[in-house]
C-alpha cells in the first residue's frame, strides 16, 4: 500500500474476527516498531506480545472492562525502558521517553494497517495493575496497548479538524494563505 494511503485509511477497530496474525506479519508489525525514530538513538521501547486468552482477558480488565481487547488475536504493551534515557535530562525523562515510545506505537498502526490487520490505540488504563499482572518491573513503563486483529467491523473515520484550523503561518494564530 502506498505510505499516505496507509496513513490516511488507518482507523482504530474495536471489533476482530476471531482468526489469528500469522507469525510473519507480527514479526514484520514489530520490525516496524523498532524502525521509528528516538532521541538520540536510544531506543527505550520494549514490548509484551500477549496472546494467552486468560491473561488478555486480564489486560482487558486492567484497561478498565475495555472488553474487544480480550477478543484481539495479539496484544501488544508497548512500554519505556527508562533505564535507557541515559541522555537529556528531565526532557528525557519526562519527554522524549514517550515521544520515542509513541512514533513506535504509531508505526505498528501504520505496518497493522498495511497487512489489512486493525488496531486500536488504547492508554485508559490502570497503570499499576497492569504492571502487577504482566510481572512489568519498576523501571520500564507501560504507555499502551495495543490490541490486533483481522477486523470484523467497518467503522467510520472519526472526522479531523481541517488544516484551516490547525496550520499557522510563520506565527501561532495566522491563517496560511494557501486555506
Ligand atoms: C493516547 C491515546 C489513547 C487512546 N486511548 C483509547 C482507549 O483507551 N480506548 C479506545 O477505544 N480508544 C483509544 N484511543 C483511540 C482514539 O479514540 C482514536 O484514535 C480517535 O478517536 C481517532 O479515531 P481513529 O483512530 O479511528 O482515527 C486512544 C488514542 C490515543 C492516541
Amino acid at each position: 500500500m502506498e505510505t499516505i494511503e496507509c496513513i490516511k485509511t488507518r482507523k482504530s477497530v474495536r471489533k476482530f474476527k476471531k482468526k489469528d496474525i500469522e507469525k510473519e506479519k507480527l514479526i514484520k508489525i514489530l520490525e516496524a516498531a523498532i524502525n521509528a525514530p528516538s532521541s538520540g538513538n536510544l531506543q527505550n521501547w520494549e514490548f509484551i506480545i500477549v496472546r494467552d486468552e486468560e491473561n488478555k482477558k486480564h489486560v482487558a480488565k486492567a484497561a478498565l472492562n475495555q472488553n474487544f481487547i480480550a477478543d484481539a488475536s495479539v496484544v501488544i504493551i508497548a512500554c519505556s525502558n527508562n533505564d535507557k534515557i541515559i541522555f537529556y535530562g528531565k526532557r528525557g525523562r519526562d519527554l522524549y521517553a514517550i515521544e520515542n515510545v509513541s512514533a513506535a506505537i504509531q508505526n505498528i498502526l501504520l505496518a497493522a494497517n498495511d497487512l489489512g490487520i486493525g488496531s486500536c490505540w488504547v492508554g485508559a488504563f490502570d497503570e499499576k495493575e497492569l504492571k502487577k499482572i504482566l510481572e512489568i518491573p519498576e523501571n520500564v513503563r507501560p504507555l499502551a496497548i495495543i490490541p490486533l486483529g483481522y477486523p470484523d467491523e467497518n467503522p467510520e473515520k472519526p472526522v479531523r479538524r481541517s488544516l484551516s484550523q490547525v496550520v499557522f503561518e510563520e506565527k501561532y494564530g495566522k491563517k496560511l494563505k494557501i486555506f
